[in-house]
């Protein structure tokens, strides 16, 4: 007896000596419109929880239980919240994303998240149900840990979010994007970019204190340049990594990526320091007039003093050298993974396919959700579960082994970058091309330049983690990560107009220990029936064979190969002008014709039929 009570004695002077006690830590999200105008421009609908938006912090610390029961009250819109970062080892139906690991919550049901946590750092939440979280529906996620290596070596915390934000709803600008007028896929240029979803703020501050700043960039779109006007700082975290201190002035934030930097503020107080923000032109088409790229806010030191302007350093990225992620190195000095197991080679293209549309493709697939959520699959699959056909082929399942070591490549055909997230996991980064340098983010028309597994710089030995990481346009990326988290997770373009035009694929990690270890809820269920979403069998919701995948969702026909850019484009315009003159003939012909001389409805133009041969014209290539 005296040696249990002694163990007792001791677990809790290790609880008190860990700082706490695990606990469980409970959200009610009562998710319903609300009205907010972030810019002063434009009011606008947004998505808010409790009557409320900006939206909650979710605020935990390492090992706790987090609840968070969220009841959709949109009334006219699907929802789901996916943690971003989370690896859900043991929960990955608790992972968020639509059609992968639950069914979209219909308006008027609710879904409980319920899953402990067991990493730390800086995260962020978002709904990951189809166009839904660029109308605000995104917070952030924190998870402190007494026991972060630099936890004694700050005062006070300070988060800092940046956002691109629209003023039109997201599926208005959604049915534009994906529409015959857009056949170059240009995406919706945001109307402002936000800090702590405001503008011109103050973040008022203690001088010859040390501060530790969460940056999350939780944009839709729009990767942010981030500087402090005459200060430096040490990152000491990348999406939830701990590193290496390493000091910096600058910042680039793809969407979905998080930095934690330490910074000491002077010891004087007379002025105060323009906190500025550089909105990623290269990734815009267009720059209407008024958008404002570049934007201040404050370090305030002394409330009475001036706001200056920040001094941009330059109009376009040239004058921009943020500090480069691929050297940072984790705290842990994890090494470089061994030789894969197993490789995945994509490559990301846009192209149009037969609709008029413009897609993001993975190879020669466009993500298309499957009927039936993937991981309900591969529960009701058995030992079909192994099978990646069986999720369809419209869904770019790869099944992954436990354990095994997977190597990435992810070669970019485009000239535009790509945040690239994968759920679940953090990757090592060990290769990436072009260099880092001032114009990495952009495009300078060069030729894509491939991946030659034998012809690449020598791997580092402590390779970068993180779980976002920028393609740059026309290079490449080579990650490694191991296998251990069973569970299905999507790995996706973190840009939402890509996600929605298809740049994803599925990773099916160890089918048999996802049918050991997890088991859905019964209320995730009772989503999917909500929903009438199927919850049982392959891709194509088939329940008798699952290798049969009639009436699976599909990607539109490719367009016949010969069609080049130009000759896609002026299809597109022909079919417009063709179903213009056809609703020209309606309405005129429900009109008084009399004066009218019938020969001025044009036929289509003859564009229509243009076909131009040109060697890159070929669809990509089958895998
Ligand atoms: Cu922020 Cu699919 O994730």
């Amino acid at each position: 007896m005296a040696r249990f009570s002694f163990l007792g004695f001791f677990s809790l002077l290790a609880l008190a000596a860990y700082g706490c006690e695990a606990k469980t830590v409970t959200y009610d999200f009562n998710v319903t419109w609300v009205t907010a105008n972030p810019d002063g421009l434009q009011e606008r609908k947004v998505v808010g929880i409790n009557g409320q938006w900006p939206l909650p912090t979710i605020d935990v610390d390492k090992g706790d239980r987090l609840v968070v029961n969220m009841n959709n009250k949109l009334g006219d819109k699907s929802a789901s919240i996916h943690f971003h970062g989370m690896f859900q080892n043991g929960t990955n139906e608790m992972d968020g994303p639509s059609m992968v690991t639950q069914c979209p919550v219909p308006p008027g049901s609710s879904i409980t998240y319920n899953f402990t946590v067991d990493q730390s750092g800086t995260y962020w939440y978002h709904c990951h149900t189809e166009y839904c979280y660029p109308d605000g529906y995104r917070g952030a996620l924190l998870i402190h840990d007494d026991d972060a290596f630099f936890a004694d070596d700050y005062d006070e915390e300070i988060v800092l979010s940046m956002t691109d934000w629209y003023h039109e709803l997201v599926e208005d600008l959604e049915a534009q994007f994906m529409s015959l007028y857009n056949p170059s896929g240009a995406e919706p240029v945001p109307g402002s970019f936000l800090l702590n979803d405001t503008m011109n703020s103050s973040i008022s501050v203690k001088p010859d204190t040390t501060y530790l700043i969460r940056l999350i960039n939780y944009g839709a779109f729009v990767g942010q340049y981030f500087y402090i006007e005459d200060h430096t700082f040490k990152i000491v975290e990348v999406d939830g990594v701990y590193t290496e201190p390493k000091e910096a002035s600058m910042l680039y934030l793809s969407v979905a990526q998080r930095y934690a930097i330490l910074l000491t503020t002077k010891n004087s107080t007379e002025k105060n320091y323009p906190i500025v923000t550089v909105a990623d032109s290269s990734l815009l088409d267009t720059i209407p007039d008024g958008l404002k790229l570049n934007n201040t806010n404050w370090l305030e030191y002394n409330k009475t003093a001036s706001h200056p302007q920040g001094i941009v350093k330059a109009a376009d990225s040239t004058g921009l050298n943020p500090s480069d992620d691929f050297d940072l190195v984790p705290y842990d000095k994890q090494e470089l993974l061994p030789e894969p197991d197993m490789e995945i080679d994509v490559t990301v293209y846009m192209k149009n396919l037969m609709t008029g549309f413009n897609y993001a493709f993975l190879n020669n697939i466009s993500y298309t959700a499957p009927k039936v959520p993937a991981l309900y699959t591969v529960l009701s699959a058995g030992d079909a579960a192994g099978n990646a056909s069986i999720y369809g082929d419209f869904t770019h399942s790869v099944v992954l082994k436990h354990n095994d070591v997977v190597q990435l490549v992810l070669n970019n055909a485009d000239s535009g970058s790509h945040p690239f997230h994968l759920h679940g996991h953090q990757f090592q980064v060990i290769d990436r091309q072009p260099p880092y340098g001032p114009t990495f983010y952009d495009y300078l028309n060069g030729d894509p330049i491939p991946y030659d597994p034998k012809n690449h710089s020598s791997f580092p030995k402590y390779p970068s983690r993180r779980d976002t990481i920028v393609l740059p346009p026309q290079g490449y990326l080579v990650i490694r990560f191991v296998a251990d988290n069973p569970g299905v997770w999507i790995f996706h373009c973190h840009i939402d107009w890509h996600l929605s035009s298809g740049l994803a694929m599925l990773m099916i990690e160890a089918p048999e220990k996802i049918q050991e270890r997890v088991s859905i809820p019964d209320d995730h269920y009772e989503v999917c029936k909500a929903a009438s979403v199927p919850y049982k069998g392959n891709a194509a919701a088939n329940t008798e064979d699952f290798f049969d995948l009639c009436g699976q969702n599909e990607q539109p026909a490719w367009i016949p190969a010969g069609f080049t850019k130009r000759g896609i484009i002026a299809l597109v315009f022909s079919v417009i002008s063709a179903v213009i003159g056809i609703v020209s003939i309606v309405i005129y012909g429900l009109a008084d014709i009399k004066n009218k001389n019938l020969t001025d409805f044009a036929a289509p133009s003859s564009d229509q039929d243009e076909v131009v041969v040109e060697e890159n014209s070929a669809r990509p290539t089958k895998e």
